[in-house]
């Protein structure tokens, strides 16, 4: 049922001397929050236990997150043959857990949880085109347009499902608005940050939210441009049920594309004048340079 297979990909298109250091922990960070799509399955089986349909849904849906993390982490460990993605994903794992044994959503309502996963995959959407367009590395290159399709797909999947499930739950304007604006401000929470330490940082160093979450926001904000903050602004109000297009979501994505560029500039003051011994290393061996 998968749109693609791993192995289609062109993989001994990969081109060393292409690859932009600074996205390379951010795909390593990504192909863990990715592989991680089993516990999300999970989780929505339980939440939605009743319905079949939709839970065989949801168990394709994963099988194509847990491909977006094994792409991911087969080029990240072609850009740094030293990282080991089965390690690293091992402890994730470990620190970072859901709950898969819930049998309601933790948003409220069945259509407020749908709502939440549109939001996860407008931003994923947008966030692997924008990567897919600024790295020059090929193999990168299609990795990106094809996850970035598949995610675009996920929204498409689950706001088919949120329109029945707000057919018979009414979940009000306001109730929608607040799940979706909710959901969005989690995307700092732990589960990339997280995900960040332990796919960068050596296993000594002491997980730090903050500073993961600044090393990574600093790197990843700099490669959106406007039109993947108004595309990903038109997904946003055709999730709550506003037009896509037109002026109310013209103000909103200049808005946010306003507020983005603060943050970027913001995490990437915070990164730079970080205390040298509180700095995150990039890699493994950075850290073994770094105490040489
Ligand atoms: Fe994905
Ligand atoms: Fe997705």
């Amino acid at each position: 049922m998968k749109h693609w297979r791993i192995e289609q990909v062109a993989w001994d298109r990969f081109d060393p001397s292409r690859v932009d250091p600074d996205i390379v922990p951010l795909v390593k960070a990504a192909a863990m929050v990715e592989k991680n799509g089993s516990d999300y399955a999970l989780y929505l089986n339980g939440v939605f236990h009743d319905d079949p349909d939709f839970r065989q849904a949801a168990d394709y849906w994963a099988q194509e997150e847990i491909q977006h993390g094994d792409a991911l982490g087969r080029w990240a460990t072609l850009a740094d043959p030293s990282w080991d993605f089965d390690a690293a994903f091992r402890r994730y794992r470990e620190g970072f857990k859901i709950d898969v044994n819930a049998n309601a959503s933790i948003r409220g309502s069945r259509t407020g949880e749908l709502i939440a996963r549109c939001m996860v995959e407008t931003g994923t959407s947008s966030y692997y085109t924008a990567l897919g367009e600024a790295t020059q590395e090929p193999v990168l290159k299609e990795i990106c347009r094809l996850i970035a399709a598949d995610e675009y797909r996920h929204f498409k999947l689950f706001y088919d499902h949120m329109k029945r499930y707000l057919a018979r739950e009414k979940l009000s304007f306001l109730g929608r608005l607040r799940v979706a604006a909710g959901r969005i401000g989690e995307s700092e929470d732990d589960e990339l940050a997280y995900a960040y330490h332990c796919g960068n940082e050596a296993e000594g160093v002491a997980y730090d939210h903050h500073r993961c979450i600044a090393s990574y926001m600093a790197r990843a904000m700099g490669y959106y441009r406007y039109r993947h903050i108004e595309r990903g602004m038109g997904m946003i109000f055709k999730a709550v049920g506003l037009p896509p297009r037109g002026r109310l979501s013209d103000v909103a994505a200049r808005g946010a594309w306003r507020l983005l560029q603060w943050r970027c500039g913001r995490y990437r003051r915070e990164v730079a004048f970080a205390p040298a011994a509180a700095r995150a290393p990039a890699s493994p061996q950075e850290a073994l340079r770094a105490a040489a």
